[in-house]
């Protein structure tokens, strides 16, 4: 199978390429590019399958860069979606932003409180419009250590070994996922039917509590503060694992990343 990897040299983009070995064709920069070509990189590569990353994912980036948000989180997707292709897409827990209620929240109700996450809900209308078969993968977000070579965004693991104060909120719930476990499952959730997935761990304690589990665990010398109210990005992933995708839940994620890196 011929996969093309948008964003290859990305967070989670670099994984995924590891994670395909030699079926993953990894995309150029489409940066600077027109639906032209977008079109010609396909035509010239002919995948069987895109597994589309690159974004514009910094929330604050958006806000500063509408037009560059839809651009890079509206736009290039659709005319992705728009070659033919199936495409797996990943979007975020973000469109969960302005849910009421604490969760969590199942695929249909979404309310996107910000331009990214409103860009990207509408990214999943409209591809899914173009094209039935499309996924869109709602990530949470995801943590790893640093890898050789690729730039290292801010993630909660990291954060947590390298900040001296950090502060997270006592009543937020929401999951991250260790991104080794969103590469690694990306075979299977590449033969989901068409539609938007909830695909991430799950999570029952607080972020407060998470952040304080690995503080612990680890004997991390870091000084843990109380944000205060958080909206909540919970999510139900209970249709992910009727098609027998499971990840670990939070906290089994970090036992396991903590065990792979011997930490
Ligand atoms: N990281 C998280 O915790 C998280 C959480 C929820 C959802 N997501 C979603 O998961 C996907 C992957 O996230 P990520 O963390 O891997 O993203 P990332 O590392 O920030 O960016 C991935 C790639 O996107 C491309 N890119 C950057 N700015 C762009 C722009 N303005 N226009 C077009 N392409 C641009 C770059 O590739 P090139 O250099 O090749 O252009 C970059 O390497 C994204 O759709 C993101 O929204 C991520």
């Amino acid at each position: 199978m011929r996969i093309l990897v948008t964003g290859p040299r990305g967070f989670v983009g670099a994984r995924i390429m590891d994670e395909l070995g030699q079926e993953a064709i990894p995309a150029p920069s489409l940066q600077s590019f027109d639906e032209e070509g977008v079109r010609r990189i396909v035509d010239a590569t002919q995948p069987d399958l895109i597994i589309h990353t690159a974004a514009m994912s910094d929330i604050g980036t958006c806000e500063q860069n509408p037009e560059g948000s839809y651009r890079a989180n509206v736009e290039i997707p659709v005319w992705l979606a728009r070659t033919g292709v199936k495409c797996l897409m990943f979007s975020t827990d973000q469109v969960y932003s302005g849910c009421a209620g604490e969760g969590p929240y199942t695929e249909e109700e979404t309310a996107p409180s910000n331009l990214y996450s409103r860009h990207k809900l509408e990214m999943e209308q409209r591809t899914l419009d173009i094209n039935p078969d499309t996924v869109l993968l709602r990530a949470t977000w995801m943590y790893d250590m640093p890898r050789y070579g690729v730039p290292n965004r801010s993630n909660f693991l990291v954060n947590m070994l390298r900040q001296a104060d950090i502060s997270f909120s006592s009543t937020q719930h929401r999951a991250v996922t260790y991104v080794r476990e969103v590469s690694g499952l990306i075979r299977q959730a590449s033969l989901l039917p068409g539609g938007a997935y909830n695909y991430g761990s799950e999570n029952t304690l607080t972020m407060l509590e998470t952040a304080e589990w690995l503080k612990n665990t680890l004997a991390l010398p870091v000084n843990i503060q109380d944000a205060g109210y958080r909206h909540h990005l919970w999510m139900d992933c209970s249709r992910i694992k009727s098609h027998g995708i499971h990840f670990c839940n939070t906290i089994d994620g970090l036992k396991k990343c903590i065990v792979d890196y011997s930490l």
